[in-house]
């Protein structure tokens, strides 16, 4: 196992009804804020009203910017870094998924800086401040209600970019299984992928001895294949979204990288094809991890064999291996496609015209190779998405 420190200082408020908790939990930050939302969902299903009903009987006063786009834009980042800076807002409420959130940590980075905060995203310079952020989580999917990540897209040159940061951990999350009653079986399949990446991005690691969160990564994992078919079926069984809720969130606070060195390559990749063609990230992911595992599994026939028979209930065979991970692989494409996403470019409408210009973006022309469990140069990014095909 490798060294590590571990520190997740995010409150979560967990359960029914908690929204009404909102304007307290702000109040103890900010009494003038920014409250950032997407496109709508949050009005529709009532939310908007319980929110700033909380604030109100807080006193919190706020201004509103919505319109966050899923795979979320700069141009809207930068008019909320405007907004807060003209006004001397002090924290940022993000009510939504993990757009909105990540939108909302983008710009409590830009609000205390003159720069601009893109230069972040290409990794000139780490934020050495940032405006508290508060979130009120409507999709278990990105998991950034208590992560470090914020994900944006550049529209000009569409280029999608990651910040890690220490500082954007959020200071609180409402974490309401209700709230995700309203979403459609698209958004639900796509949440349950991206949290089983999550947990993938870290369970396939070179570091030896970590059988303790090899563990937690696989009792996780169950947890979502237990869980996504019920509400497909059911999207207002509470007991089943409090199960997913909760796995999401652990799922990407860290706790289950304790000691271990992640992959990621997958991520970085998918980031390609969202940020060109404007794809849900989870769908996107459905297409890249079955192709990864293929063209990886090799480095170590023995952990992807641990997969398959823990997660996927492969039957173990000795004498044939490789036979067992590609039995695991097939059953996690089955179980995909089941929930209704595809596991192919082509089942996003994707040909392959703008492979070789993903890989080159993804490695910055070659000159970075992405993922630790196998570092992948540009010819090998182009491989793996001429696999997915
Ligand atoms: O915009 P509205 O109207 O709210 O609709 C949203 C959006 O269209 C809708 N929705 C959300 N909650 C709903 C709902 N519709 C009905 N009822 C509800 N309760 O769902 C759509 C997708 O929302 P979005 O926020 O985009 O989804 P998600 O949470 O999957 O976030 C995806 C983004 O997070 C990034 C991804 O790259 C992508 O840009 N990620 C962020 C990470 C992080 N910060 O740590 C890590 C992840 O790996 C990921 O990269
Ligand atoms: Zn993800």
């Amino acid at each position: 196992m490798e060294n590590f420190e571990f520190r997740n200082p995010t409150k979560i408020i967990f359960g029914r009804d908690g929204e009404d908790k909102v304007g307290a939990e702000t109040a103890a930050y900010s009494r003038k804020i920014l409250l950032h939302f997407g496109g709508g969902s949050i009005k529709q299903s009532g939310l908007y009203d319980r929110v700033t009903a909380s604030l109100r009987a807080a006193n919190v006063e706020w201004i509103e910017l919505g319109g966050v786009k899923p795979n979320p834009r700069l141009s809207l980042v930068h008019e909320g870094v405007r907004l807060c800076k003209e006004k001397g807002l002090g924290l940022i409420l993000a009510v939504g998924g993990g757009s909105v959130i990540d939108s909302a940590k983008a710009i409590a980075m830009g609000a205390v800086i003159d720069g601009d905060v893109w230069d972040f995203y290409l990794g000139k310079g780490q934020p050495t401040a940032a405006l508290p952020v508060g979130t009120v989580l409507t999709i278990p999917a990105a998991g950034s209600e208590a992560s470090t990540g914020t994900v944006i897209t550049k529209e000009e040159g569409w280029l999608k970019r990651a910040v890690n940061s220490d500082l954007i951990y959020p200071r609180f999350s409402v974490l309401n299984p209700e709230l995700a009653f309203t979403l459609p079986p698209f958004q639900i399949a796509c949440g349950a992928m991206d949290i089983t990446a999550h947990l993938m991005e870290r369970y396939f690691t070179n570091v030896k001895n970590v059988a303790f969160t090899d563990r937690l990564l696989e009792a996780t994992m169950k947890t979502i294949i237990a869980q996504a078919p019920k509400l497909i079926r059911n999207p207002k069984d509470y007991d089943a979204w409090a199960e997913f809720m909760w796995a999401g969130t652990i799922a990407h606070n860290n706790l289950l990288n304790t000691g271990r060195i992640g992959d990621w390559a997958s991520h970085d990749i998918e980031h390609e094809i969202s940020g060109i063609y404007d794809v849900a990230h989870g769908a996107g992911l459905a297409v890249v991890f079955p192709a990864w595992m293929k063209h990886v599994y090799k480095q170590d026939v023995e952990r992807f064999v641990q997969w398959a028979v823990r997660v996927w209930n492969v039957e173990l065979d000795v004498f044939n291996p490789q036979a067992v991970v590609l039995k695991g692989i097939a059953r996690m494409e089955r179980f995909f496609t089941s929930l209704g996403i595809g596991t192919t470019l082509d089942s996003l409408g994707i040909k392959d015209d703008r492979i070789d210009e993903m890989a080159e973006k993804c490695t910055d022309g070659d000159t970075r190779t992405v993922g630790n469990f196998v570092k992948l140069d540009r010819k090998a990014v182009a491989a793996i998405l001429r696999l997915a095909r």
